[in-house]
């Protein structure tokens, strides 16, 4: 019932419209994830569902409140038809919206849903204190800051300690990824592995994403990459050794999500 094309390849979206003319009910995607929108990605893909039929929903539940307070749509300067969003939206309280053009909503009229707590207000309470005091403490350019720091400061660690080779920097500033990559015969995972277990040995519990906070201080961001400093040529000589599992007091980590 679906089906799966690279982000930022348009002509691989055209060829699924084309194989498959007037089937496509929408096309979903997180507008950004890693990588960021080549130029006119977003908007091609836009023009190219509408001219087939199709609607394009955003899932903003990460980049929604976080990228900016209109979230990567406003960030990149499009309109998809509907977005969902939740997380940054009440601040952590169980909330999620799903909004868009009014004539699409309007859809929903005709759905009958109710759930249990349907008439649950106080999440609705913290939605409005979180989205006020987003504006009124300059939330999002605190996070863009405290972001920026940790770019700089993680891609500046990883070209001392000469790991480019496995380790790598993707994402927004306010949303960013530690990648690993396989190297010298040793696995993306098995990299991984080593790094969680040191970085939780330094009081961090992390999986290698970086999802700044308005709660998080300039002096956590130092703990941070003084942490990265220190494990950053641990990794280096396990993987110049192929001697990762010496390292590891655990079983690699394996796949959590599968193609089945
Ligand atoms: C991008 C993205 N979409 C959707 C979800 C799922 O959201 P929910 O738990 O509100 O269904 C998540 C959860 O982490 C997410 O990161």
């Amino acid at each position: 019932m679906t089906h799966a094309f690279p982000f930022n390849d348009l002509a691989a979206l055209d060829a699924l419209f084309s194989a498959h003319p007037g089937e496509f009910a929408a096309v979903i995607l997180e507008p950004m994830n890693t990588t960021f929108p080549a130029d006119g990605f977003l908007q091609g893909l836009i023009d190219r569902a509408h001219a087939h039929g199709a609607l394009v929903v955003f899932d903003e539940t990460i980049t929604g409140f976080r990228y900016s307070e209109g979230g990567a749509q406003e960030l990149f300067g499009v309109t998809p038809d509907l977005s969902c969003f939740g997380k940054g939206l009440a601040n952590g309280f169980p909330l999620s919206a799903v909004v868009g053009r009014a004539d699409v909503m309007r859809e929903f009229e005709d759905v009958f849903f109710s759930f249990t707590m349907g008439g649950e207000a106080m999440s609705l309470a913290a939605a409005k204190a979180a989205l006020t005091k987003l504006r009124t403490d300059n939330v999002i350019a605190r996070l863009h800051q405290l972001g920026e720091r940790v770019e700089a400061g993680t891609k500046a660690l990883i070209a001392k300690h000469g790991c480019a080779d496995f380790l790598g920097f993707a994402g927004h500033p306010t949303w960013s990824f530690l990648t690993m990559s396989d190297c010298n015969g040793v696995s993306s995972f098995e990299i991984k592995t080593l790094w969680m277990q040191e970085i939780l040995e330094r009081g961090f519990i992390s999986v290698g994403t970086h999802n700044v906070s308005f709660a998080h201080s300039d002096d956590e961001i130092d703990r941070l990459l003084a942490a990265y400093d220190d494990i950053f040529p641990l990794l280096k000589t396990a993987v110049e050794e192929r001697a990762i599992r010496q390292y590891l007091r655990c079983e690699p980590l394996v796949p959590l999500f599968k193609l089945r």
